[in-house]
């Protein structure tokens, strides 16, 4: 332990000069708007870079301040992050804004923790970038890069190696809280890829990364088996009427909660709604579970009193339509 303390106090020049040269531009880069940073760091949860560049820019623009989005309905807030997923952190976002709304955004860990949809790993990056805070921000990406460089073989799925990496962490943090935190993303975002991929040449630590020395990258992180998705089969009905299209609100529970979505089921019910136009296939893959999709377009003359015709100007407009049934939205027209 005192030897990675040791091992890590000397990897953090180099890192932050290299972050200084190669850090990529990105929008939430020149801002300790501790608003605008959680807003990002809640986006990129679970959610590439690349995805959240777009949204994030929007989302400011319409939810310039937490006051703003504080006012907003819950209607509003997961239009405005249709297509990103995981919507349960759009409903914490805003759950936590009203709360922020009256308080004021809180000042420590403790308090930032403590809104909706933060955890430790979310926590430590606000403090961190916002608050100048030495607050270890350890996700899978970060991981990687540590055990890399100190040819760790303890498990990162276990709980107790990140609580043991962050306390490693917690030791050397320097006044660059900010760019620490996110020297360290970056690396493993840019250098230090995933599997058999990392750009060794480029790393500032290729001469002290004991993984690279053994010519083990390959060996870093040591994870858990990976749990097999299960697939379900799902019949999608794109029901049109009259020129508007029948969509349904999902339940408060569970997969994609509260969200709007065209009539579906785990049987193929087409023939009780008419004869389909077009039917297409389509996979969606979830974190947990994959559905395998068959869609049918139906001009339907029946009554559905437990669906909302909507036009295709109001379901672009005002309903949050998540992006496993995108395949089937250009029959919406
Ligand atoms: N991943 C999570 N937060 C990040 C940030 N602030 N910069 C780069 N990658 C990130």
């Amino acid at each position: 332990m005192q030897n990675e303390i040791q091992v890590l106090k000397n990897a953090v020049p180099p890192l932050l000069k290299w972050y200084a040269v190669h850090k990529r531009e990105l929008p939430w880069r020149n801002t300790r708007d501790p608003y605008k940073i959680w807003v990002s760091e809640i986006m990129l949860q679970q959610t590439r870079i690349e995805a959240v560049k777009g949204y994030y820019a929007a989302f400011l623009e319409k939810f310039p301040t937490v006051k703003a989005l504080a006012a907003a309905s819950e209607e509003e807030v997961l239009k405005a992050w249709e297509g990103l997923g995981y919507y349960s952190r759009a409903r914490n976002l805003h759950k936590a804004a009203k709360r922020i709304a009256e308080e004021g955004f809180p000042r420590d860990f403790a308090g930032v923790r403590s809104l909706p949809g933060v955890g430790d790993y979310t926590a430590g990056a606000i403090c961190s970038i916002a608050y100048g805070l030495p607050c270890p921000a350890v996700d899978g990406n970060v991981l990687r890069v540590l055990t890399r460089l100190t040819a760790d073989e303890r498990n990162i799925d276990e709980m107790s190696t990140r609580i043991a990496f962050s306390d490693l962490l917690r030791e050397v943090y320097p006044a660059e809280a900010a760019e620490f935190c996110q020297s360290l993303m970056e690396l493993g975002e840019i250098v230090c890829l995933p599997n058999g991929e990392p750009l060794c040449a480029r790393c500032p630590w290729q001469k002290m990364c004991a993984a690279h020395l053994a010519k083990r990258e390959a060996d870093f992180p040591v994870r858990s088996e990976k749990k097999a998705r299960k697939t379900q089969r799902i019949y999608v009905y794109v029901l049109k009427k009259e020129g508007k299209f029948a969509l349904r609100k999902r339940g408060k529970e569970g997969l994609l909660a509260g969200l709007w979505e065209f009539p579906n089921g785990t049987t193929d019910e087409s023939a009780l709604y008419g004869r389909p136009l077009a039917e297409k296939w389509a996979r969606h893959v979830f974190t947990h579970l994959e559905w395998d999709m068959t869609g049918y377009l139906i001009e339907t003359a029946g009554s559905f009193p437990q669906f909302t015709f909507v036009t295709p100007e109001e379901m672009q407009k005002s309903y949050a339509l998540p992006s496993a049934f995108k395949a089937f939205k250009e029959w919406v027209k």
